[in-house]
């Protein structure tokens, strides 16, 4: 190689260009008002780019909420569209989701208030259309929400925003050639944090703490840091984990968010990338060389892409000199998670994805729910309150499909039987289901039933657009006392072989206990044995049944 070529090509190198990583202005406090509007934002200096934001030309302020708040919020439309904007994790009730069913017409304000139930972690908010929460999230709309509690409070934990604690909103999009951002499309292209392209943030010399959320329409992201440098997480999408966990190595899915600790002690004037380590991506995952699990199957405009199985760089860290009073040390451990008891199950559920064609072509196809698509006037699922559930989401496609619920936050018993990852040990609403892989996740359906439903759905955005979502509502048959008592009845195992227990929790007088099947008759000429709090009722057939007690003069029924 001769002289005078090294030298260009060092100039290139220096020249690539860096540009200071957006941080989203935050809103805090009792009154929350967002400003849906339409916009231009320069991702590529001197040009101005189509986009949406709330408050602002792109993304959305990150909000800090802190739980036992009762928090109003006003969400003004400005798109000249309709649209909705849903709290992505938060625990609320359908009529404050900002599901598909809560649309917010151009010009008018939607006012949910609600009490902020959920523990400490990162959410998000974005809009939620059906057919449009593609093209409204892409084009801009989606921000951060902080949820703040007491026990995170107790932790010696990074948590100065904008110093020592960040928010990384990893997105990819596609852009034409006039640098309008193209939706939707299966050619993202252009990584980005904080609608920053080739972003840099200048971190101190101590434990900064991220906060990551994949708010991509599509792409899977492998992360790691250059060197194969270790990081901690310390908290899944719904709450902080029991202690940090070392890794090297972090997949997020579209919708999936974790907060991570990097250790730049000792690091001053060092340059650390956060990469997407796609090239160890089997295929069958959007991200990886193939996104189908058999190579032959192509998905139009996939590739060539030069992020898929490749390494890539998301953003740079700039190592400078640390703050006056710096965390230096990773906490350890953190929070008591306490998982819910595969027993406490009262129902269970299967949720089969496949695609509406099967065979070679079905990546660009539509995917199906239990072999239906979305259809705002049917009910898929019908949930009791207080509930306990096993869902079983089992993949029957060819690729890799993020599974989201809203309402609760759930825990994984298994994937393909096989116990979670430690990384998946904690507080979830999305789990990745690889191709032909079955997830069971269990969770309890609280304190809210409506008849307007909930969704559950994948969160790659064009499936989702494309149907792949089912509704599912909360109801709530009993009184406000039968309530109280039906929470100290546990019946078990649920559903049962032919024996089932009846557990009562403290004291009731039973008077009488009458079992009826579907058609509504009396099963009385069943086995039914009482032991101090332990009811016994052997001999059941198959079938859904009813349990009567008669308790203290109120009814109870349960299925
Ligand atoms: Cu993040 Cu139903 O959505
Ligand atoms: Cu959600
Ligand atoms: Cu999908």
């Amino acid at each position: 190689m001769n002289k005078s070529l090294l030298i260009a090509l060092l100039i290139v190198q220096v020249a690539v260009a860096q540009n200071q990583l957006l941080i989203p202005t935050t809103l805090s406090g009792k009154d929350i008002n967002l400003t849906l509007q339409n916009g231009t934002h320069q991702f590529y200096s001197g040009t101005n780019t189509t986009t949406m934001g709330a408050n602002g030309n792109i993304l959305g302020p990150t909000l800090i909420l802190k739980q036992g708040d009762f928090v109003n919020f006003k969400v003004n439309n400005q798109i000249a569209d309709i649209t909705t904007i849903h709290w992505h994790g938060l625990h609320v009730s359908p009529e404050n989701d900002g599901g598909p069913h809560t649309t917010i017409a151009p010009n008018t304000t939607w006012s949910p208030s609600f009490t902020i139930l959920d523990k400490a972690a990162t959410y998000w908010y974005h809009p939620h259309l059906h057919e449009k929460t593609n093209e409204h999230v892409s084009k801009g709309i989606a921000g951060l929400i902080i949820v703040k509690d007491t026990e995170e409070a107790a932790l010696n934990l990074p948590r100065t925003y904008g110093i020592d604690d960040f928010p990384l909103v990893i997105q990819t999009k596609d852009f034409d050639d006039n640098k309008e951002i193209v939706v939707p499309s299966n050619s993202d292209d252009v990584v980005m944090v904080n609608a920053t392209i080739d972003a840099a943030l200048t971190v101190r010399e101590q434990v900064v703490r991220f906060r990551v959320l994949n708010g991509s329409s599509m792409r899977v992201f492998n992360l790691g840091l250059s060197g194969n440098q270790t990081f901690y997480q310390i908290a899944s999408d719904g709450g902080l984990l029991s202690d940090n966990l070392p890794l090297t190595r972090l997949r997020l899915a579209p919708g999936e968010r974790a907060e991570i600790l990097v250790n730049f002690s000792g690091m001053n004037g060092q340059t650390v990338f956060l990469k997407s380590y796609a090239s160890e991506f089997s295929n069958g995952i959007y991200g990886a060389t193939n996104p189908g699990l058999n190579s032959m199957m192509t998905l139009e405009g996939y590739n060539p892409n030069p992020l898929n199985g490749s390494d890539f760089n998301i953003m740079q860290f700039n190592v400078d000199t640390a703050t006056a009073t710096p965390v230096t040390a990773i906490e350890s451990p953190l929070v008591t998670v306490t998982p819910i008891p595969e027993v406490n199950s009262d129902v269970s559920r299967t949720i089969t994805m496949s695609p509406v064609a099967m065979g070679r072509n079905q990546l660009n196809g539509n995917f199906l729910l239990n072999g239906v698509s979305f259809d705002s006037n049917v009910v898929n699922e019908t949930v009791e309150l207080n509930n306990t559930e096993i869902w079983t989401i089992s993949n029957n496609s060819a690729i890799a499909h993020p599974f989201h619920i809203h309402d609760v936050q759930f825990y994984i018993l298994d994937r393909d039987g096989n116990a979670p990852p430690p990384i998946e040990q904690g507080r979830k609403d999305v789990i990745l289901v690889k191709a032909q892989e079955t997830v069971r996740f269990i969770a309890k359906f609280d304190d809210f039933a409506s008849t307007v439903p909930y969704m559950y759905h994948c969160h790659m955005l064009i499936h989702e657009d494309g149907g792949m979502m089912g509704q599912f509502v909360i109801e709530n048959t009993l009184s406000v006392e039968e309530n109280e008592f039906s929470n100290k009845l546990k019946v078990y195992p649920n559903p049962s072989n032919n024996t089932v227990h009846i557990a009562i929790e403290g004291s009731l007088n039973i008077d009488a206990l009458e079992v009826y099947d579907q058609l509504g008759r009396k099963i009385l000429d069943k086995k039914i044995s009482f032991n101090d709090n332990l009811i016994q009722v052997e001999g059941l057939s198959k079938g859904i049944f009813f349990l009567k007690l008669n308790i203290e003069n109120y009814i109870v029924t349960k299925k």
